[in-house]
């Protein structure tokens, strides 16, 4: 063994930012894959017992009596971004 390759390593100061930088990388990537929702859909009967795209439609379109914002997505699948309504009369996700 070389004089060298017996020295043990002690972290410099570049070293030290290298870490801070990973740790600072992981800890970004771990809080972004928490659960993503927005508002919720409210747990009452009516909310319950609805199953079909068009039926919160006939309440929630442009002509309802609670419409969704215009800018709003035309995606099908409600509960992808808004949270199930407890005891939720259709299929659990
Ligand atoms: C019979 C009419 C009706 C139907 C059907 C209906 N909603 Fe609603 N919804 C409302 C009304 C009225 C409100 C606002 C009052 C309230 O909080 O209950 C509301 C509120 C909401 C909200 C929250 C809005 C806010 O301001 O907090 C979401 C999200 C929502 N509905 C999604 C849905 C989804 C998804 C469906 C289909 C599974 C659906 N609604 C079916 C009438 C309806
Ligand atoms: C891609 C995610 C996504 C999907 C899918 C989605 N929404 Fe939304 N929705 C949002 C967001 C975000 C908002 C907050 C208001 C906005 O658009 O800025 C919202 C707002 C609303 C509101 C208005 C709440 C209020 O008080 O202003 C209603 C009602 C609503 N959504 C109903 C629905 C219904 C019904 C479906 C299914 C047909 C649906 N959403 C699907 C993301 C989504």
């Amino acid at each position: 063994m070389t004089e060298q390759q017996k020295k043990s390593w002690k972290p410099g100061k570049r070293d030290l930012v290298f870490l801070g930088v990973i740790a600072a990388v992981v800890l970004v990537l771990v809080l972004g894959t928490t659960d993503r929702k927005t508002i919720a859909v409210p747990s009452d009967d009516t909310h319950r017992s609805v199953t079909a795209k068009a039926a919160c439609m006939a309440c929630h379109d442009s002509a309802g009596v609670h419409p969704q914002p215009a800018t709003h997505t035309k995606m099908d699948r409600c509960f992808l971004c808004h949270t199930q309504p407890e005891g939720w009369a259709g299929a659990p996700k």
